[in-house]
């Protein structure tokens, strides 16, 4: 046996992925449903390293040295379970599964629980990147038991991002942390990319620009605070021609946004969770909206009102809006941040959010400039109460805010929907509100149902006799 790691799974992402660990010198054996495709990987990109080809599930285990390691890269899900059960069969206790797929993270619990009872290493692994990432250096966020980290830990080390010499992979915590994080991960990636959707849709809409006018800002915009992989991506997308019309090709697109879930896992994660992560649910509704297509081409003429013009300075309007664009970001990090330390403290792991922050500056769809500002916000203090304190963003909100409040206001003049940037600058307003309607909301429910309500002014719980004398007892 003479491989370090084994892939399974050799789509796009398993390809790529295999061939980054054997660019970085790893002997990789190469196992796939149909032989088709690890012939086809071999024959094309042989020469990149050394793999070794394998037909059946004892073959492939054969050629790996001990500890075994075995990527899985197939579809989340079902298939997942078939190979796990297939692999776990033929290995030995002490060899490691690792599971690179996006998987939900309450499988990732049960699937580790389950091996780990046979004596197998299970880690759930989320990876990010897409394909290029997986081929060139992705963000990668091992979950699992410690022990296993020490012979796996320095394998995807090699092959991930890396940024001022550091790898974008570290451990994460125990069993169903790391596909955790990566859900929450990908649920930032909805806000992030929606933001960017509703500044976009501003240009077109407020301002009359067309695609390549607003590439241009969105250009510009990435050699400033907001640069990041997305905001780049983006001028890319305006920037294309359609082939068959020659019109930009965002124009030609269908205006209906899919998912494939992970959006929709976060929010309800946050829902069990208890945490408000309004940006994150408003770009997953957003999608769902985008989606309902009959339903809107019912609603298309629908009275609007239009209670401003079309902003007269273009010049002030765009800085406007890239302020309210990265005070919503921060906000959408935030609430993505405390949903982290609620999954953390609900299943033990002890996650470590400067170290997200860390792994996450490269690599990942996320990456971005203002990570390494999120690093070292959690650095300074582990304990924070929510992003938003952290001093450098508090400051930054204060010179964005009489903008964000702008564009929410011309946008909705306008009949613009702006859902997340409203919802990002609410969330903020209540937050630092020192009153909220809240106190209306219990005395509501004691009236209706006696559930009781606390005092500002004494401990314990009281309720008011509403169908009685009125009087207050204490419950
Ligand atoms: C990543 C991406 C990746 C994938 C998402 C897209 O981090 O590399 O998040 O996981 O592109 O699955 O998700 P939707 O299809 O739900 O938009």
């Amino acid at each position: 046996a003479r491989a370090q790691i084994g892939v399974t799974g050799l789509a796009v992402m398993g390809s790529n992925i295999a061939r980054n660990f054997a660019r970085h010198g790893h002997t990789v054996a190469l196992h796939n449903r149909s032989i088709a495709k690890t012939d086809a990987l071999i024959e094309e990109h042989g020469s990149e390293g050394d793999f070794v080809r394998t037909e059946t599930i004892e073959e492939f285990v054969a050629a790996l040295q001990k500890p075994r390691r075995v990527l899985i890269m197939v579809k989340a899900g079902d298939p997942t379970d078939a190979v796990i059960e297939e692999l776990a069969s033929a290995m030995e206790p002490g060899d490691i599964i690792i599971d690179g797929g996006n998987a939900l993270y309450t499988d990732t619990i049960r699937r580790e629980a389950s091996l780990r009872d046979r004596g197998l290493h299970f880690v759930g692994a989320g990876i990010s990147g897409g394909e290029e990432g997986a081929l060139n250096g992705p963000s990668i966020m091992p979950g699992g038991p410690k022990e296993s980290y020490q012979a796996l830990g320095p394998l995807l080390e090699s092959i991930a991002a890396q940024v001022d010499g550091t790898p974008c992979c570290t451990h994460i915590g125990p069993d169903g942390s790391g596909h955790f994080v990566k859900m929450v991960h990908n649920g930032i990636e909805y806000a992030d990319m929606q933001l960017i959707g509703e500044a976009y849709n501003l240009f077109r809409d407020a301002l009359g620009y067309d695609a390549d006018q607003v590439a241009d800002v969105f250009t510009e915009w990435n050699s400033g605070d907001l640069e990041s992989y997305l905001v780049e991506i983006t001028a890319e997308v305006l920037k294309q021609k359609d082939a068959k019309t020659g019109k930009a090709l965002v124009d030609v697109i269908v205006d209906a946004a899919e998912q494939k879930g992970t959006g929709r896992w976060t929010v309800k994660s946050a829902l069990d969770l208890g945490v408000p992560v309004t940006g994150i649910a408003e770009a997953v509704f957003a999608r769902a909206l985008s989606g309902a297509r009959e339903q809107r081409k019912a609603a298309v003429g629908l009275a609007s009102g239009r209670l401003a013009d079309k902003p007269a300075d273009a010049a002030q309007f765009t800085e406007d809006i890239r302020q309210a664009l990265y005070a919503s970001k921060v906000v959408a990090y935030a609430q993505g941040f405390d949903q982290i330390a609620a999954g953390s403290a609900e299943y033990d792991w002890d996650l470590h959010p400067a170290d997200l922050a860390t792994i996450w500056r490269g690599g990942c769809i996320i990456r971005a400039r203002f990570l390494n500002r999120i690093k070292d916000a959690y650095d300074e203090n582990p304990k924070l109460p929510s992003l938003i304190l952290a001093p450098y963003f508090r400051d930054a909100i204060e010179t964005a805010i009489d903008s964000w409040r702008r564009v929410v206001s011309t946008a909705t003049l306008l009949g613009i929907p702006v859902p997340a940037f409203a919802s990002s600058l609410s969330y903020y307003d209540a937050l630092r509100a020192e009153r909220l309607p809240a106190a209306l909301t219990q005395g509501q429910r004691d009236f209706f149902g006696a559930h009781t309500y606390e005092r500002v002014d004494a401990e314990g719980k009281f309720h008011t006799l509403w169908s009685g004398d009125r009087s207050e007892v204490q419950a």
